[in-house]
């Protein structure tokens, strides 16, 4: 089912609330699978899912990660590479097994079939059991930038100029923003068993639009998730001031029904 939560309040205290309901989702799959495949994101928007989580009493030490994406051309070890990102954010945080969690292209081997070689990791793990995702204002999914095929698998990509900009603010400068990237495909992130979409804040409010409403389009990536049975979009009022039918989502949530997985 696809269930789009707006939350109430304040900015902090929206992203406080979605980040315990995303934890809440991720938190049922950890009791019920201890070796779990969870599927990571980056960027700020996450964040409040890993604090969140960081409060539970579960047992993580066998769960495994998948980070949706990396940059390509980074120095090896740099800070804003995805893999000390997912370190630091993700598995610092929670106390994940490090050798369980991947990132695209961590293996040493070559760029060229590194997706190949990612595809088959996920598979032999048994498939990711629920995918947490953020989305860029030019409605990419991972680094799905407009234009990607829903059927793509895990590649490289070549970053759109307004990615490399927004993305610039953890650089020193632009020019050190890389040009290319790793991602899972769409997909890849389609063959989630379950998918939770998190976005805050008014610049993301017409890639929401345009994901959760729009045309199932490849100009916005993020629409692929209209082809997933089993999503959850978390958003904030902001991030909500396009969708057309906000008031019926919210009219849904508060009369969602005892048996959901939510009660
Ligand atoms: C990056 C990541 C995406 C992320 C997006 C939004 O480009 N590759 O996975 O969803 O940025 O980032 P933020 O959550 O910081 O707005």
């Amino acid at each position: 089912m696809a269930e789009i939560v707006i939350l109430p309040g304040s900015p902090d205290e929206a992203k406080a609330a979605a980040g315990e309901l995303a934890a809440d989702l991720i938190a049922r799959v950890v009791r019920g699978k201890p070796d779990a495949v969870l599927g990571l994101a980056t960027g700020s928007t996450p964040l409040p899912v890993w604090s969140a989580l960081a409060a539970r009493d579960l047992d993580w030490s066998r769960v495994q990660g998948f980070a949706l994406d990396e940059y390509v051309g980074l120095p090896a070890g740099h800070p804003e590479s995805y893999r000390a990102v997912i370190t630091r954010e993700v598995v610092d945080t929670l106390g994940l097994t490090p050798t369980l969690v991947h990132v695209p292209g961590d293996d040493g081997g070559e760029i060229a079939t590194a997706g190949q070689r990612y595809e088959a990791a996920i598979a032999a793990a048994g498939g990711v059991d629920i995918q947490v995702l953020g989305i860029g204002r030019t409605g990419h999914i991972g680094f799905n930038e407009p234009g990607s095929s829903f059927a793509s698998r895990t590649r490289v990509k070549t970053l759109t100029e307004a990615t490399r900009l927004d993305n610039a603010r953890f650089f020193d400068s632009i020019d050190d923003v890389p040009r290319h990237c790793l991602t899972q495909g769409l997909g890849t992130i389609l063959d989630a068993r379950a998918l939770v979409l998190l976005a805050f804040g008014e610049a993301k409010a017409d890639a929401i639009a345009g994901a959760v409403e729009g045309p199932v389009s490849a100009s916005l990536p993020g629409s692929a998730i209209q082809l997933h049975p089993e999503v959850t979009v978390l958003v904030d009022e902001a991030a909500a001031s396009k969708l057309r039918f906000a008031d019926y989502y919210r009219y849904a949530w508060d009369n969602r029904p005892d048996w959901a997985h939510w009660s």
